[in-house]
C-alpha cells in the first residue's frame, strides 16, 4: 500500500502481459482506434510510460465531466499541436463554443496560461528515436543477465 506505482501498473496481474492501466490512455487509444493487442511489442513498451510521463488536463466542467484527465494528442504530439487543441477545449463563452483552455493564471500579470506537465512521451515519439522505432524501456530498462537469465532491468 505504501507504492503506488507498482506491477499492476504495466502488467496484467493474470498473465504479466503489459497492459495499459491509465483512463486518460485508454480513452485516447479508443478515440484513436488502436487496439492495444495490436500494438507492436516496442510500441507497448514505450506506452506503459505513457501512462504518467505526458502531458495531460482536467477537463472544464463545460465539456463534459469535471476534472477528467485527458491528453490532448487529437492533433499531434508537438506543441503547436496541442497548443491549437487547447484553443479550442476551455470554458465555453456566450454563444456556446469552447473558448482558450486555462489550467493557471500568473499571480502578478493575471496572465493565463496552460501548465505543461512532464511531456517525455511526446518529445520522444517525435524525435529521431521515437522515429526509429526504439521504445523508452530500450534505454531506460536495459536488458542483464542474472542467474544466466535474461531479464529487462526494472
Ligand atoms: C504510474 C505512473 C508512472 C509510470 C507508468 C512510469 N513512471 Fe516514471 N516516474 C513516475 C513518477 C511519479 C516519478 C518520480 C518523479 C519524481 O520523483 O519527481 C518517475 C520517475 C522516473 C524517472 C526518473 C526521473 C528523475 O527525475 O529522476 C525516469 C527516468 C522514469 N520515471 C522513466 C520511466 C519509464 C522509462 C517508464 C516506462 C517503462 C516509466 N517511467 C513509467 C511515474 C511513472
Ligand atoms: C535513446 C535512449 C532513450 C530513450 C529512447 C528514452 N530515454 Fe529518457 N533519458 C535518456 C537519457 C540518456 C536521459 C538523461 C539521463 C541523465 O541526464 O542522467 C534520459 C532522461 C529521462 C528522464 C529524466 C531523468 C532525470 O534524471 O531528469 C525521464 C523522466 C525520461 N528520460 C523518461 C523517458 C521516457 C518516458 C521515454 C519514452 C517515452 C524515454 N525516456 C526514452 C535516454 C533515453
Ligand atoms: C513502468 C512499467 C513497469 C512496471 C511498473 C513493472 N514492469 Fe515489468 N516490465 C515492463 C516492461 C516494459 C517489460 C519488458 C516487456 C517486453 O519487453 O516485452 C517488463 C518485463 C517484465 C518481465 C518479463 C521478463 C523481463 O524482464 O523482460 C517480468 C517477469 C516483469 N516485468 C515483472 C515485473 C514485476 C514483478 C513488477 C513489480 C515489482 C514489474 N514488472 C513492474 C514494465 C514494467
Amino acid at each position: 500500500m505504501d507504492e503506488t506505482i507498482n506491477c499492476a501498473n504495466c502488467h496484467n496481474p493474470a498473465n504479466m502481459e503489459l497492459r495499459p492501466y491509465s483512463e486518460p490512455l485508454k480513452d485516447w487509444l479508443k478515440r484513436t482506434n488502436q487496439v492495444w493487442d495490436k500494438l507492436s511489442r516496442n510500441e507497448k513498451r514505450s506506452l506503459v510510460c505513457a501512462q504518467c510521463h505526458v502531458e495531460y488536463y482536467f477537463q472544464h466542467a463545460d465539456n463534459g465531466p469535471a476534472a477528467n484527465p485527458i491528453f490532448p494528442w487529437d492533433n499531434g504530439f508537438g506543441p503547436e499541436d496541442m497548443y491549437q487543441y487547447y484553443k479550442e477545449h476551455g470554458k465555453k463563452d456566450a454563444t456556446g463554443k469552447p473558448g482558450p483552455f486555462v489550467d493557471f493564471v500568473h499571480a502578478a500579470s493575471k496572465t493565463p496560461i496552460i501548465k505543461i506537465q512532464h511531456p517525455e512521451y511526446e518529445t520522444f515519439i517525435d524525435g529521431p528515436h521515437g522515429a526509429a522505432g526504439v521504445s523508452c524501456a530500450d534505454c531506460h530498462m536495459q536488458y542483464q543477465r542474472v542467474d544466466g537469465k535474461k531479464v529487462s532491468s526494472h
